[in-house]
């Protein structure tokens, strides 16, 4: 269920990550060509603990775990955080609780992280559920920094590796 991308990705990339419902609600503009999307692959998704969430061996969404210095946010030594989206065609099938658990069970057990943290929109309902099926629970609202390094406020939650494992 979870891979590295590749750049023979581009396609299926593009075909989500053009949708405006996705992109905008995780911090990023939606990809304006297929060209635009083969160099998030190489440049953002080519980066450490970065996975394509894939449906009958193509990607269709993707998840990401964050370690100092990783991420526009710290968090802490020894702490992480998750970020995820999916194509809108598959929303709402549990897919994403499903691929969190994998990279949760990582980043504990394998990265030995204490803590990890995800942030969400205020306005964004289902990100709250995916967190909150998983066992987190609400941290603070912290300042982040978009794509374009706009700051914008957001909701933090966090799960304990003690309380998930
Ligand atoms: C957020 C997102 C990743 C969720 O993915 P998903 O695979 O649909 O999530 P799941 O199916 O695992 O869980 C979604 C939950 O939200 C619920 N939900 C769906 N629409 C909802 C709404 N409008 N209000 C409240 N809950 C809602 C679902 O019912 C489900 O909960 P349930 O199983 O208790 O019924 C996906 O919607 C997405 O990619 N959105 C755009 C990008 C984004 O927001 N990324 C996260 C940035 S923090």
């Amino acid at each position: 269920m979870l891979r590295p991308w590749n750049e023979k990705d581009a396609k299926w990339l593009y075909f989500y990550a053009r949708n405006p419902n996705v992109g905008p609600m995780a911090g990023w503009n939606p990809h304006q060509s297929r060209e635009e999307s083969l160099y998030i692959i190489q440049t953002v998704f080519s980066k450490k603990e970065t996975y394509a969430i894939t449906f009958k061996g193509k990607p269709i969404g993707c998840i990401t775990l964050y370690v100092h210095p990783d991420g526009n946010y710290y968090w802490g030594d020894g702490n992480g955080e998750i970020g995820y989206w999916i194509g809108e065609q598959f929303w709402g099938q549990g897919i994403t609780v499903e691929a969190s658990k994998i990279i949760l069970k990582h980043g504990f057990e394998d990265l030995k992280l204490k803590t990890i943290y995800a942030t969400y929109q205020k306005q964004n309902k289902r990100s709250k559920r995916v967190l909150e099926k998983l066992g987190f629970k609400y941290y603070d609202e912290v300042e982040k920094l978009d794509v374009n390094y706009r700051s914008f406020k957001e909701i933090a939650m966090y799960l304990k590796g003690e309380d998930y494992l």
